[in-house]
Order: C-alpha cells, then structure tokens, then sequence
C-alpha cells in the first residue's frame, strides 16, 4: 500500500503557494468544492489544501482530507497574530494546544471554550485544550528555533474573528496564556482529534492583534507566510 501521506492545510493562497510550487509529481482533486493537490515535498508524500477562512472551511477541509486521504499527520501552517508582549511580528509559534476560544456556553456554567464531543461508543467527553502531537510540534519548534531564533511554544487560540483589539489579545493572554490568535488552527485540531489522526499547528506572526493589526497583517502577511513554508520544507524528511 502507498505510504500515507502528510495533509497540509493553510487558510490563504499566500501561505500555500510556496508549498504548491515546490510540490512535484502534484495531481489535483476536487472534494467538497476545494482543490487537494496531492505529490512530494522534499520526498515525503504530502496532500496540500487551501480551505478558506475560518473554522468551518477549516473543518469541512480538514475532515475532507481525513476521509479521502487518510493522512498520518495534518499540519496547519499559515500568519496569526501575535498574543502577549513577548510575541512580535515575524516570530513563528507552534501549538501545544489549541482552544476555540468563541465556543461561549459559559451562561450554562461551563468554561469559556469547551467543546462536547460526541462518540458512537457513548463515551462522550467534553474538551477546552485540543491536544497537538508532541513530536511533530517538538521538531518544528527545534528547527524554527535553530533557523530564525523568535519561536515559541504553547497555546494557539482559535475564532472566527479577526483581532484588531489590545484588550481582546489582553484577555486571550491571560484566560488561556495564549501566544497567538487565529482562524483555523482549533477547527483543524478538533477534527483530527475526533478521528485520532495527529495535528500540528505552525504560524507565523503577521501582525500584533491590536489596532495597527489592519495595516500589519496586509504588509506582513506574505514575510510571514514565507517562513513557514520553508520551515516546513525542512523539516518534512523527519515527520
Ligand atoms: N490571522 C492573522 N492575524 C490575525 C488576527 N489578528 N486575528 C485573527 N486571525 C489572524
């Protein structure tokens, strides 16, 4: 049987297409209306998707992939922004975890973020910090320590909300001791942990998440894209 591959999901264009260019032997499919362009990076048999903003085009992307190419890791790359003050434009973050911060049920008592997960078997569970592959996550932060210095590791919060607010990112921080914001990452990860298939999370900071975060992300959003493709180039042979 072929050797499964590595999903790559990024949010945009711009955080895939170094991907896409470097990708060789790349035949594309369409499943629920997105492109999967399938071949090898750097050797490794690797399925590439851009799926759109947000959780839900994150999710219908990331379970798409799961069921059509039952990848051995999913790893979600693109820019976020940044959380915390020691977080700058430019640093690349890697997920311990990830929460979907918007997920509000709190008037019913529950903590902000937790999500119910549903199981056939009945086991139900209810979840706030989906979990990331701490080998995966482990060689990207080791390679994007040794390669540009600013890395850091731990949670990455997740919504569909684009964060321009310094009060927003001050919260994020202290709720959940956050290092940086997104659209996606949470979706991704709640997929692959509800069909035990590994995830990694990788972005790179485009902008501070506070009022300048309009100007920011569109100047530095294509810098920061960058980088993350050509970590992940690097560090594919060892996934
Ligand atoms: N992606 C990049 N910057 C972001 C921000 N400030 N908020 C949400 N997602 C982002």
């Amino acid at each position: 049987m072929a050797e499964k591959p590595i999903g790559i999901i990024g949010a945009m264009a711009t955080e895939v297409e170094a991907l896409l260019a470097a990708m060789q032997e790349e035949k594309v499919e369409e499943f629920s209306g997105l492109a999967f362009h399938s071949g090898t990076l750097e050797g490794v048999a690797c399925v590439v998707a851009e799926c759109g903003p947000g959780k839900v085009n994150a999710a219908v992307c990331a379970q798409t992939m799961v069921l059509r190419y039952s990848p051995r890791l999913v790893i979600n790359v693109g820019v976020a922004g940044g959380v915390g003050p020691q977080v700058h434009i430019g640093d690349l973050v890697v997920a311990a975890a990830c929460v979907q911060y918007d997920f509000d049920t709190t008037a019913m008592g529950d903590p902000l973020g937790t999500l119910f997960i549903r199981r056939a078997s009945g086991e139900n569970e209810d979840i706030l910090l989906l979990p990331c592959c701490e080998e995966a996550a482990g060689l990207l932060l080791k390679e994007a320590r040794s390669i540009y210095g600013g890395a850091h590791f731990g949670v990455i919060c997740t919504g569909d909300v684009f964060v321009a607010d310094a009060e927003k990112n001050q919260f994020l921080q202290e709720k959940f001791e956050a290092h940086a914001v997104e659209m996606e990452g949470g979706a991704i990860a709640q997929v692959c942990y509800m069909n035990s298939v590994p995830c990694a999370v990788l972005r790179a900071i485009s902008d501070c998440a506070n009022d300048d975060s309009p100007m920011d992300f569109p100047a530095f959003t294509k810098m920061a894209a960058e980088k993350t493709g050509k970590l992940l180039g690097a560090v594919l042979p060892r996934l």
